[in-house]
């Protein structure tokens, strides 16, 4: 029984699966790849978390915590790359894992992965929201007070949950439900508005760096470090830095555990193996060249920021524009908004298009019902039923849960499929020394084995609630897990 669960999925067998009827179009070139990287990348997390992270957690050593998630990143982004170019089939880390690890494990990280996509999608959906509402405010449009957001909020001044006087967050329905209609019609178009919101949010981010380098004054800058570089915990209690009121972390650590959400994305492109034209080599360019890119920005981003406002004054909505809108440049206002409207739209069109792709790539092994979340349209050629439901899962979730939540629950599920990622390919070395490797982790074993060191440090930096919330989504996956996947595996069927 034991054995059972940790079977593993035969290499052979994915790729005999790429043979299969159930194929993707194999549409997408470096480039695209790249861009749907970056367009998964920036967004929400530079735009809107920045604020509340350099406000509440770290000040302008906020700038440093970019840094060390960067790094987290990177070393699992490495770690990704080895095996996308190993296994270039859609399922991302979920597929990785069956290869390596086993099947338990693997539906831990695909379950794991629901938390990125999905929940992600819907904290990013928030930030739309955010900055749409900014944007509408410079035409003195003002939406109804119950349609602005989530109905209740954590205020780390207080270390409660609060009501916010609204009760759904309106503008984040409307752009879900219009990223799904978008979806369900195809890859190829997708990828098509992908660039063009990309090269948009680009222009943007280069803009907040060209115009705000003008406006910085370094004394914002001091004191650096105001609630110090720690910010590492262990279920409230405090190892390194201070604790917040609510019992939760604070300092540069802490800081890059919050905005680690920034990076999450970088992956996706990993789940698109499939619809690649020359996965070896295209992979690891789209995936490292996509986040050493938005390191450089974030950092860059942060530094203007914190040094044209200080951090205790930064917003907590719409950071950016609001910055630009204080020094008394409104039309920089105007362009940054919209930019970060496109910007954001695009991370949520690569968050929605992977998650369909992540069950469909569960569904094959049987552990969830293939009828539904396998069917491939006749036409479109795309994952309709589940794209669907993950656009009903996430303009729900967006609608009713706030964005500090849901941001935190993402981050510590997607630290946790990381750590994964980075043990996966430890252990793959050691039981398929031989296998053919296009791309092989520099550094090795250090970079997998600081990539698991640094995004279990990071978890810690998350506050506790995390670990709890973390607890009741992997023992929902268990109940899933052990009353319908096993029995219905594929892999197993037979033993
Ligand atoms: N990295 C993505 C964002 O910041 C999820 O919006």
């Amino acid at each position: 029984m034991a054995s059972r669960l940790f079977v593993r999925k035969p290499v052979s067998v994915l790729h005999k699966e790429l043979e299969g009827e159930h194929r993707l179009q194999r549409a997408l070139g470096p480039l695209q790849l790249t861009s749907l990287g970056i367009g998964a990348i920036v967004g929400t997390g530079i735009f809107v978390l920045t604020g509340q992270a350099a406000h509440d957690k770290a000040g302008p050593a906020l700038m440093l915590s970019f840094v060390v998630a960067g790094m987290a990143c990177v070393f699992a982004a490495l770690c990704y790359a080895e095996f996308a170019a190993m296994v270039p089939v859609a399922g991302s880390a979920y597929t990785y894992a069956y290869a390596t690890l086993g099947e338990l494990p693997a539906w831990i990280i695909g379950w794991d992965l629901v938390l990125e996509y999905a929940v992600g999608a819907a904290a990013v959906a928030h930030g739309w929201s955010h900055y749409f509402q900014d944007f509408i405010g410079i035409f003195g449009v003002e939406l109804p007070r119950e349609l602005r957001s989530a109905p209740f909020d954590y205020d780390p001044a207080l270390g409660e949950l609060v009501s916010t006087g609204s009760i759904l967050d309106l503008p984040a329905i409307l752009v879900t439900t219009a990223i799904t209609i978008i979806l369900l019609k195809g890859i190829r178009e997708s990828a098509t508005l992908n660039a063009v919101m990309v090269a948009i949010k680009l222009a943007v981010v280069l803009l907040v760096i060209a115009v705000g380098a003008f406006h910085v004054d370094p004394d914002n800058w001091r004191p650096f470090a105001p609630f110090g570089y720690g910010g590492l915990g262990f279920f409230g209690h405090p190892i390194v830095g201070e604790i917040g009121k609510g019992g939760e972390p604070l300092g540069m650590l802490a800081g890059a555990a919050t905005i680690f959400f920034s990076y999450i994305g970088f992956d996706s492109v990993a789940t698109h193996a499939e619809e690649a034209r020359n996965p070896q080599r295209d992979l690891p360019i789209g995936i490292v060249a996509s986040l050493v890119l938005c390191t450089v920005l974030y950092v860059a981003v942060t530094a203007i920021l914190t040094g044209m406002v200080p951090y205790t004054e930064l917003s907590i909505d719409a950071p950016v524009s609001d910055a630009f809108a204080r020094v008394g440049l409104p039309w920089a206002q105007l362009i940054i908004s919209v930019g970060a409207v496109a910007g954001i739209t695009s991370v949520l069109l690569v968050l929605m298009l992977s998650q369909p792709r992540v069950l469909l790539a569960i569904s094959r092994d049987g552990l969830l019902p293939k009828r539904f979340f396998g069917a491939v349209h006749p036409i479109f050629r795309t994952p309709w039923k589940s794209t669907f439901l993950t656009g009903f899962v996430v303009a729900t979730l967006s609608a009713l849960l706030p964005l500090r939540i849901l941001a935190e629950l993402v981050n510590i599920g997607t630290l946790l499929a990381f750590a994964f990622v980075c043990a996966a390919v430890l252990i793959m070395r050691r039981t398929a020394p031989d296998a053919p490797r296009p791309f092989r982790v520099p550094l090795y074993p250090l970079t997998p084995i600081l990539g698991i060191v640094v995004c279990l440090a990071l978890m810690f930096s998350l506050p506790t609630e995390n670990w709890l919330r973390l607890a009741a989504w992997l023992l929902l996956g268990f109940a899933i897990y052990f009353g319908y996947s096993r029995k219905h595996s594929v892999v197993t069927a037979g033993k």
